[in-house]
């Protein structure tokens, strides 16, 4: 073990990281070990090219950006959409969707102690978590078509363990447990505002999950894309833990989807304020894209085409389909990484556990919607807020458990527990 830790301090002096082992002495040997391992495989390389990178602000070159035009739901007649569901009805019936529910993510916002979506919701007469619900809406899906969708769940290393033991003590909630994989993403240590790396124990440095992104890797690694193809899975849904009206199989959007010969397909939503801190989708250099909300501007946010129609206001809802062999392409790309700044406990310099009162650390991620921009076509279908849109980020701002359950509650009829 001398020439081990001999060694990792040397790597730990050349990045200036050598607090990491302030509490060394105090370790028994198998923490001792686990430190040591753990700083053994970082890249500290990488970790610390993205902070700096990062710190450098990103210009936008506004003229390079143009609309991605959108199609909306709301615009389909009756026999548009028979149509298109019946598409997609086969597609499904045919066993040729798999459903990937991303929920690898911290939930600082949210604060809740567990995964997120372990997160029960109080309905008058039964409580729901956020995995129940979208199980719910799987079941009802395999009922109609006689089928078992695949369920592929991503977590992180911090919530896998309890991810599994929750599904398993609840029988996994009636689903066919032999349907549902979950699989690890990867992850990378997080670094505070000094620009150092932080323990999460004294024995341990504080890594998190490196973003919805990171889905694609992910999938390869643990050999999920083999096992996608040996169940000859032709499209694959993607969507996130906390969005309690998400359609994780939507004959239409899918129908839509393998009509138009699309490779990739997002749904959206109408930014009703001008200035609201979401991400549009847009065109930069003539490549799908997003925009996200620091980079636009009220101009670029009112301006409308010639018939009167927003151009920028197509809000980003992380609700997408892709075919096989497009999930496949992405394994190949390494996606570009933003930071993002969270709340993390840390040890401090005494050795004792602190919990900070806002966000302390930056976390790098790559983004789903990244990937998108290596697809020459992409369908973009604007869908209703009240029918597909009511996720929960924290207790206080406007994706709120409240308001999320009163769109469930009037499209639903399902009474809260509190009316
Ligand atoms: P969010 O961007 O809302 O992040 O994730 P979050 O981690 O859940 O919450 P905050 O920002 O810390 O409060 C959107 C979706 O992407 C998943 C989340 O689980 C959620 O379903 N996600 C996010 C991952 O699967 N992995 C990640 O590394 C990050």
């Amino acid at each position: 073990m001398e020439t081990e830790l001999a060694n990792v301090k040397n790597i730990l002096a050349l990045y200036h990281q050598e607090h990491l082992l302030n509490f060394y002495n105090e370790l028994t040997d198998d923490e001792k070990n686990i430190l040591l391992n753990q700083i053994k495989h970082i890249n500290f390389d990488l970790i610390f090219d993205l902070y700096n990178k990062s710190k450098i602000p990103s210009e936008v070159d506004y003229s390079n950006i143009s609309p991605l035009p959108h199609i909306e739901k709301n615009n389909l007649s009756e026999k548009e959409i028979d149509f298109y569901c019946n598409i997609g009805k086969e597609a499904l019936e045919n066993n040729e969707l798999a459903i990937v529910t991303m929920a690898g993510g911290q939930g600082t916002r949210l604060g809740y102690k567990g995964p997120k979506g372990t997160y029960e919701l109080k309905f008058a007469f039964f409580k729901k978590s956020l995995f129940e619900i979208i199980c719910d809406d799987l079941k009802k899906t395999n009922e109609k078509y006689n089928i078992t969708l695949p369920w592929y769940i991503m977590t992180s290393v911090e919530n896998d363990l309890a991810t599994r033991e929750y599904f398993k003590s609840h029988k996994y909630f009636g689903y066919d447990k032999n349907s549902i994989t979950f699989f690890k993403q990867e992850q990378l240590p997080l670094i505070n505002i000094e620009g150092d790396l932080i323990l999460q124990e004294p024995y341990l440095v504080k890594n998190a999950s490196c973003g919805n992104g990171n889905v694609f890797k992910s999938l390869k690694y643990n050999n999920l894309l083999d096992d996608m193809k040996t169940k000859n899975i032709k499209w694959v849904s993607f969507g996130g833990i906390d969005n309690i009206l998400l359609k994780n199989a939507d004959p239409l959007f899918l129908g839509m989807m393998i009509h138009g010969k699309y490779e990739v397909a997002s749904k959206s939503i109408f930014k009703e304020q001008p200035m609201e801190k979401t991400a549009v989708y847009c065109k930069k250099n003539n490549r799908n894209s997003i925009l996200d909300y620091d980079d636009i501007t009220l101009e670029l946010s009112e301006s409308k085409d010639e018939n009167g129609s927003y151009l920028y206001r197509e809000a980003n809802m992380l609700s997408h389909i892709m075919s096989f062999d497009a999930v496949c392409k992405c394994c190949t790309i390494d996606l570009p990484f933003h930071r993002a700044f969270k709340k993390n406990a840390f040890v401090n310099e005494e050795g004792m556990k602190q919990v900070p009162d806002g966000p302390n650390t930056f976390k790098f991620e790559n983004f789903i919607f990244d990937a998108f921009s290596y697809f020459d076509n992409m369908l973009l279908l604007r869908v209703n807020s009240n029918e597909e849109f009511a996720p929960i980020k924290s207790f206080t701002g406007i994706y709120n458990p409240d308001t999320a359950m009163d769109k469930y509650e009037k499209l639903f009829g399902i009474l809260r527990h509190d009316l």
